[in-house]
């Protein structure tokens, strides 16, 4: 006989099935929990909460283990590509030699953006933040491209052109901030080294590619894929439930990702470094304002809600930051800075009792960095990596027969009825 789960309410008992995940993770089912019992849950922030079944990313916060379709991060950190990963996550399967090729040739067929477009850039004031730009062309192309097809081969095809054009977009969102010259991408160049180009090419200084440049980018993009039932992949799922069309709930996704506690936070630690390196401030000091509970400041890039061990991503990422710092031959005292940082914080106790580790975002800003990155363009990098894992999820959301639009319900702490007071009265 399967699980179940008992509740007691007012001396009334009530079962409740139990659903088991493929690595043995429970959840009681409480679909008919408000019609059997008239009680709903309460849980802010959802920690306690499962909102879909998922075959696509596991995630084990105790062990620090991460894996995508099965495979754990170091090991396609390591060996594959980010358009392979991409393919990983959004079909469930590693490509076949002839899938990888035809996925090329659509990701440079779809690589330029419809001249129109352009227009957008020029429009927006210069200090417009990159993230907001982002999200409106995103959302933009359902107007463009309208042709969503609802075919698995043409519905590839939406996917491939949004990986491939985020790309374009937002090369162009930095060089037109510049007011620099548009360069546009080059056929004989792969994902991530177009990329960089596309960013960096000079008509004085023509870009030279480095091979460890390049595949440091595919890590950063590759780590960035997926990480499950995040803030940004939440919205794109919540967005999505409503059936609106893929670009929208993908530049919902791009919105929530925006945040400081959220994909903000590689821009945000950078910042924060900077802060304790031009003010002069201690490491000390900055552990000791982190504690102080009547002070907001947050050491960014430490905690998780899930990870309550190191971050594995922060673990590939530490390396990467040692393999372009020696690259570019660049000492970074926020780097200095920063190592301190950790080595101080993993030692302090308030630190280790509430199992805040370095994440993600930690070093990943002094590797964007290092790259020529600027730092208002850390969060859109952020975004171009987690595309393909919003696209997995929300094809995975819209195919499950299980799923039904998002409507949470509330406890409301509200007035009890109460009569209305013309103006005139009050
Ligand atoms: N610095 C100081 N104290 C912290 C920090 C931090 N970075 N993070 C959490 N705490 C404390 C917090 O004050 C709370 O203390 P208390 O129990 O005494 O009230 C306790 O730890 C639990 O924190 P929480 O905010 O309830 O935990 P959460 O799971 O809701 O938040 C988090 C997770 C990532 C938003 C939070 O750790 C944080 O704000 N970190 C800094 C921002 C950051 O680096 N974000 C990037 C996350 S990784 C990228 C991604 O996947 O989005």
């Amino acid at each position: 006989m399967s699980e179940v789960a008992k509740l007691m309410i007012d001396g009334k008992e009530f079962e409740l099935p139990v659903v088991e995940g493929s690595q043995g993770e429970k959840a009681i089912d409480i679909r008919t929990l408000r019609q059997t019992t008239g009680y709903i849950t309460f849980d802010p922030g959802f920690g306690s909460t499962g909102t879909c079944k998922s075959s696509i990313t596991y995630m084990d916060g105790e062990k620090g283990i991460l894996r995508y379709r099965g495979i754990p991060i170091e090991q396609l950190a390591e060996q594959s590509t980010f358009v392979e990963t991409a393919f990983l996550l959004i079909t469930g399967q590693l490509p076949t030699n002839d899938e990888l090729t035809r996925t090329s040739v659509y990701l440079n067929d779809f690589s330029l953006l419809h001249e129109n477009m352009k227009a957008f850039y020029q429009n927006y004031p210069s200090k417009a933040h990159p993230m907001g730009i982002l999200s409106a062309m995103i959302n933009a192309m359902r107007s463009f491209y309208p042709e969503l097809i609802d075919l698995e081969e043409e519905m590839n095809k939406t996917y491939l052109r949004l990986i491939s054009k985020i790309r374009t977009m937002a090369a162009m969102a930095y060089r037109i901030s510049m007011g620099e010259r548009v360069v546009y991408p080059r056929p004989d160049l792969c994902y991530c080294a177009n990329f960089l180009n596309m960013m960096f090419d000079n008509a004085v200084i023509p870009y030279r590619m480095d091979d460890d440049i390049v595949k440091a980018l595919n890590v950063f993009w590759i780590l960035h894929a997926d990480h499950e039932q995040n803030c940004s992949t939440t919205a794109v799922r919540v967005v999505g439930s409503g059936k609106v069309n893929i670009y929208s709930a993908i530049s919902a996704g791009i919105s929530a990702l925006w945040g400081p506690l959220h994909g903000g936070a590689n821009q945000a630690v950078i910042n924060m470094l900077d802060a304790i390196h031009k003010k002069g401030l201690s490491v000390e000091q900055c552990i000791k304002k982190a504690k102080d509970k009547d002070d907001p400041f947050r050491l960014m890039g430490f905690g998780h809600r899930v990870y309550k061990t190191y971050d594995p991503r922060a673990k590939i990422m530490k390396k990467m930051c040692d393999l372009v710092l020696s690259k570019v031959k660049q000492d970074d005292p926020l780097l200095d800075i920063a190592r301190k940082l950790e080595e101080k914080e993993l030692e302090d106790s308030y630190f280790k009792d509430k199992n805040l580790y370095p994440n993600v975002d930690f070093y990943s800003g002094i590797v964007l960095r290092a790259m020529g990155i600027p730092t208002n363009m850390f969060t859109v990098m952020f975004a171009i990596g987690r595309l393909p894992g919003w696209i997995a999820q929300w094809k995975e959301d819209v195919a499950d027969p299980e799923m039904k639009i998002s409507r949470p319900r509330q406890v409301y702490t509200g007035a009890q009825l109460t009569d209305y007071i013309p103006i005139h009265k009050r």
